[in-house]
């Protein structure tokens, strides 16, 4: 059984958590192994539409178990507000849901402290963060300083949250921001951890014996690889590793475990927040984009940015990534556009470039090089194979494989589990 790894491969938002719930029809695992509640990963069931920050979108399906893997940065709050409104909805979580004692925990002071340090920001060097605390909490795990899910099962583990609130309080009056009431913190923490408590485990050999047995595993990557810390537009990036290089150390299984990368990319681009976008359309067609995509952030509905498919940003992912096939999601969106742009290269100071620079000022002075390809004109939602879909659709297909250098077996017409076709050619 295989053990795949999906990416997103342009700036997060690429669909994830739709192929995610379509992939786990037969999976064991889904496994998440970095970021935290800045995720938005949207999955639409028949008529039922869920948004999933933290949980596994796999937990949608009652045969697939889920793993919140050590690599994560958990909201207590915000987890078990997202797990009791499952609950409410029907989803069982009994013997399903095994949160890692090694993740580390967002706290209130960790979305103050982001807060704080994006308002002290100059206008031009605001992030544009979703203000869920995920870049003081990594700051504070690399800091040896940060707490963990199992510290939960500590007696004392009130006054962990307490002394680290009284440094935290004193580094965000010094910012100028208020300090938090550490007894409600302390209310608010106590409830969480109650209700989390159960489903804390070490969930590292959990997972050794699902590879042992060979299981199906999945595990969902969140952001995308141009948010990575490493490899992506650095420093309008996450706090986490984006890519699958990030699956083996968010959820201890070994890398050569791994035998399947996805990327899921969108026919087209859209970035949330700030920073250095080069296919960006600032016209009406980027309008028309994002009004036909519903190009709306899933965790802060923000309107998105949009732009052309730039295949400079996907084949760079394909190196970083490891990815040895696509999801091409969204096409249906391009369906009314006349005249489709790619971008195949950037210019940049007079030359071409071919892979994405990791100097953020080089990366804004990039423009990109764009070769045209007719659009299809045609509807494509009701498309169920190959044949089916418009000659212009296949055309566009075949043309991003080729530039891109890797086959596209899964394609997304539609936000629905229905409204997708496994491209066998
Ligand atoms: P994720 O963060 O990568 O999981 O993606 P999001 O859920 O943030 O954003 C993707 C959005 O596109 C969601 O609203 C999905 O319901 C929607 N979606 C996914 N695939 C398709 C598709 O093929 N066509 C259309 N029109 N919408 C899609
Ligand atoms: P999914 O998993 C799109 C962006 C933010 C901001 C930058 C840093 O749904 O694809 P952070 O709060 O992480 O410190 O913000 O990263 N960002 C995302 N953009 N999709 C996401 O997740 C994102 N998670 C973070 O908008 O630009
Ligand atoms: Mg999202």
């Amino acid at each position: 059984m295989a053990k795949t790894v999906l990416i997103g491969s342009q700036w997060g938002d690429e669909g994830k958590g739709k192929i995610i719930d379509v992939l786990t029809a037969n999976a064991d695992w889904v496994v998440r192994y970095q970021g935290g509640n800045n995720a938005g990963h949207t999955v639409e069931v028949g008529d039922q539409k869920y948004v999933l920050h933290l949980t596994p979108s796999g937990i949608l399906r009652e045969t697939c178990k889920c793993v919140i893997g050590n690599g994560l940065v958990v909201d207590l709050v915000g987890l078990m507000g997202e797990l009791k409104a499952l609950v409410e909805r029907g989803i069982s979580l009994d013997n399903r849901l095994f949160i890692s004692d090694r993740a580390h925990m967002v706290l209130q002071y960790h979305k103050e402290l982001d807060g704080a340090r994006e308002s002290n920001r100059e206008e031009s060097e605001k992030i544009g963060t979703t203000k869920r605390g995920i870049g003081p909490a990594y700051c504070d795990k690399a800091d040896r300083t940060g707490l963990r899910l199992g510290d939960i099962l500590e007696t004392d583990f009130l006054d962990m949250v307490k002394t680290q609130a009284k440094v935290k309080n004193k580094i965000l009056t010094g910012m100028g921001a208020d300090p938090l009431d550490i007894d409600q913190l302390l209310e608010q923490v106590k409830e969480a951890a109650d209700y989390l408590r159960p489903f804390i485990c070490d969930t590292i050999p959990l997972l050794h014996k699902a590879v042992q047995n060979d299981d199906d595993i999945l595990f969902e990557g969140a952001q995308g690889v141009m948010l990575d810390i490493d490899f992506g537009s650095y420093p309008y990036v996450t706090s986490s590793s984006t890519g699958a290089g990030g699956a083996p150390a968010g959820s201890g299984i070994p890398p050569n475990a791994i035998d399947r990368v996805v990327g899921i990319v969108k026919a087209y681009t859209t970035r949330v927040g700030e920073g250095p976008f080069p296919t960006e359309l600032r016209d009406g067609m980027g309008a028309h984009i994002a009004k036909v995509g519903n190009e709306f952030g899933a965790t802060t509905g923000r309107p998105r940015r949009c732009g052309w498919f730039d295949g400079v940003v996907a084949r760079y992912a394909v190196m970083v990534g490891g990815i040895n096939e696509w999801a091409l999601m969204k096409l249906d969106v391009l369906d009314a556009v006349e005249t489709i742009k790619v971008c195949v290269a950037y210019e940049c100071d007079g030359e071409r470039i071919e892979t994405v620079p990791a100097s953020i000022r080089k990366l804004g002075r990039c423009t990109p090089i764009y070769e045209e390809l007719k659009g299809w004109n045609t509807p494509t939602t009701e498309c169920t194979t190959w044949d089916e879909l418009p000659e212009q659709a296949q055309k566009y297909i075949e043309y991003l494989e080729k530039l891109t250098g890797v086959k596209i077996h899964i394609l997304s017409v539609g936000p629905r589990r229905s409204s997708t076709l496994l491209l066998e050619r």
